[in-house]
């Protein structure tokens, strides 16, 4: 059988990964009504086999996620006082400045004092957060789309469980933006290529990929380093919480797909590498914050490109790439078809983490969430 095979201008819309010119050019835009519409076609499946337990791990999963729920609106602290400059400063202070050692001669932001430092952090933060809770109601749509379209009962009821997680997730960065931040930002336009293209997919494997695979396991990275760094004990716990439901979802996606994958032949696997490669590319292309520069008058096109050559930032970014990888080789996607993901993910610069930990059980590391009682003491 021969394998059709896309270019990576296929797949992406651009021959060089790092086009920054092409990246920035795709700008984002407000829908006038607040709506945005996404037309897909799938089959629903109804299955008439209820015998629960036909696949111990994801009834393991189910069974965890019952008695995991929390409330996000009663068991935050969320009387706290958040002061977004203040958290900034702070945070710039820990961290070794406000540029983190990045040399910005010759750049519209070399002479930027304080001042214009802290509206960026307030900027960017707005931004980040946004981002997430965008992403967070791609996940949703997409978890209640598997609930329709798995085959299996455990999978069904399991997903039914993060359907739930998913509302509260949206709930909780809404009310922090609303309550605690000064701004929001509509959906940045890699991040809705990539959401529109999980959820217009027909084939139910292809939500898993992008969403529990791609997705949530880059949001499982992010979360992390946000909760590391953020001062604001409220974020970090809100983060913390989220964190919790973010790992089971990750492991479902690698359970599930794990099983399925095994009867998929090369052709179809190679179709698998070529999304998630895919996902991989908009994920990153999002994280240059192009629309906090655009805000703050800059050029994205004067300053992002130097950005991106600071080798702590190439580090950050293929940290965020570190429970993807090791779930992409768990499922066979890196081996699969001449092992052309591994090719994709060693341009990537994020291969190393292939040896990481996978998340198919970790989740039982993140399980922190401490009982209402713990968090009122
Ligand atoms: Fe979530
Ligand atoms: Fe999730």
């Amino acid at each position: 059988m021969s394998i059709d095979m896309n270019s990576t201008n296929d797949i992406i819309g651009r021959e060089d990964i790092d086009d920054f010119e092409a990246i920035l050019s795709v700008v984002g835009t407000e829908d006038a009504d607040g709506r945005h519409a996404v037309h897909s076609v799938y089959d629903t499946i109804f299955t008439w086999d209820y015998e629960k337990g036909t696949r111990p791990k994801l009834e393991k999963l189910y069974e965890k996620a019952k008695k995991a729920q929390w409330n996000g609106q009663t068991d935050l602290p969320w009387d706290t006082d958040v002061d977004q400059e203040k958290l900034i400063v702070e945070n710039a202070v820990a961290t070794g400045g406000f540029t983190a050692g990045i040399d910005l001669t010759g750049t519209p932001a070399e002479k930027w004092s304080e001042k214009e430092w802290i509206q960026f952090g307030v900027e960017s933060q707005n931004w980040t957060l946004s981002q997430f809770l965008h992403g967070e109601q791609g996940a949703l749509v997409c978890t209640a789309k598997i609930v329709e379209s798995v085959p299996w009962i455990d999978a069904k009821y399991y997903a039914a469980t993060q359907v739930m997680d998913e509302a509260r997730h949206v709930e909780v960065f809404a009310k922090y933006l609303d309550d605690k931040c000064s701004g929001h930002y509509p959906i940045n336009a890699h991040l809705r290529m990539l959401l529109d293209d999980i959820i217009a997919d027909s084939r139910w494997d292809m939500t898993y990929l992008g969403m529990q695979i791609m997705v949530e396991g880059l949001a499982l990275a992010a979360f992390g380093f946000m909760a590391q760094m953020t001062q604001d004990p409220l974020l970090k716990q809100l983060l913390r919480y989220v964190m919790a439901d973010e790992a089971r979802h990750v492991a479902f996606g690698v359970l599930s797909l794990q099983e399925y994958y095994q009867g998929l032949n090369a052709a179809e696997l190679r179709e698998r590498q070529e999304f998630a490669f895919e996902a991989a590319v908009r994920m990153r292309d999002r994280f240059l914050q192009q629309e906090v520069w655009d805000r703050m008058g800059i050029d994205p096109k004067a300053i992002v490109p130097l950005i991106q050559q600071a080798p702590e930032r190439a580090q950050f970014q293929a940290l965020l790439f570190s429970k993807i990888v090791p779930n992409c080789r768990k499922l066979g996607l890196l081996d699969a078809a001449d092992g052309w993901l591994r090719t994709k993910f060693t341009e990537l610069g994020v291969i190393e983490f292939e040896s990481w930990e996978d998340t198919g059980e970790e989740y039982d590391s993140f399980a922190a969430v401490p009982s209402k009682d713990q968090v009122a003491s």
